[in-house]
């Protein structure tokens, strides 16, 4: 039987999950259907897409821009959480459970495999995000869980920083006792094993401005797709580096494999992917 899943954002024609998604149960050998789902941007209008396609018969679905925070209300209001998905304040991936809605996060432990899978050491690392939106709260959980020495959140705006690690420390006893530092972007300085850049800068032609003395072993990118500057920054000065891409398969596994019960070749995956592309 034919097994129903669908991707709700807004815009979504650029959406690359129903084509992951499909190779993904081709190797698992299960029969889907994946679709990108455009929903208008407001709360009614996802509420009534969400309880359609559940309603329909439908398996899961993914969330993506602007209605992870939309479906977070909906699955607090009417359903339940995960935890990833509680601490990050969004879901990406919905399934039913226990005849309710329920919402997971799969994009921080994405991250986090992506880079295990690189080889990139996060236990005992010295971290610095870059960014305090939704990208930056999703990926704060997961680290810590991977084992990091330190964090250090850095934003343009020194307050949206401020009130992202009360807001987390609120919600983890593990993000509140291991603790988090806060600066200006323009004052990170010094070195780190890992830099993370989840500021939205790479959808604009700006910079990020990087402080001359601030080093790092390894720098990743949130976003692909685009040349980085942030990359090429730190790459000239011999840091290993990555886009995003890694980040979206792993995530997309992830949510493959809560919905499905199979597990994802990654590796395989990739490869098929690329194929694909050529
Ligand atoms: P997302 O949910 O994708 O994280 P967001 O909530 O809009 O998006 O957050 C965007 C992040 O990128 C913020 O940390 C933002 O910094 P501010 O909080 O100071 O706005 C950061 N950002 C976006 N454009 C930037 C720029 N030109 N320079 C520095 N930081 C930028």
């Amino acid at each position: 039987m034919t097994q129903h899943f669908i991707v709700i954002g807004n815009p979504i024609s650029h959406s690359k999950s129903p084509q992951i998604h499909h190779v993904f149960a081709t190797q698992s050998g299960i029969d889907i259907r994946y679709q990108r789902q455009y929903c208008p941007d407001d709360k009614a209008s996802f509420t009534a897409v969400v309880e359609a396609f559940f309603n329909g018969g439908g398996t899961g679905a993914n969330v993506t821009v602007p209605f992870k925070q939309m479906a977070h209300a909906q699955c607090l209001a009417n359903g339940s959480l995960s935890e990833h998905a509680r601490v990050a304040g969004a879901v990406n991936t919905l399934s039913i459970k226990n005849e309710t809605l329920y919402g997971d996060n799969t994009d921080g432990q994405g991250l986090v495999n992506h880079m295990t899978s690189l080889g990139w050491p996060l236990n005992e690392a010295h971290v610095a995000i870059i960014g305090a939106g939704g990208a930056s709260r999703g990926v704060v959980l997961p680290l810590i869980q991977a084992g990091i020495a330190s964090l250090t959140i850095a934003n343009r705006t020194l307050s949206k920083a401020t009130i992202l690690v009360d807001e987390l420390s609120a919600a983890s006893v593990s993000i509140k006792e291991h603790g988090i530092e806060t600066c200006r972007t323009t004052e990170l300085t010094g070195a780190y094993n890992l830099i993370i850049n989840a500021t939205s800068i790479g959808l604009t032609e700006n910079t990020l401005p990087i402080a001359d003395s601030l080093s790092t072993d390894y720098a990743y990118d949130m976003m692909y797709g685009r040349a980085l500057p942030f990359l090429q920054h730190f790459e000239q000065r011999g840091a290993q580096i990555s886009d995003g891409y890694g980040m979206l398969i792993n995530q997309a596994a992830l949510s493959f494999e809560h919905w499905t019960e199979q597990t994802v070749d990654i590796n395989k995956a990739t490869v098929a992917l690329q194929q694909a592309q050529e």
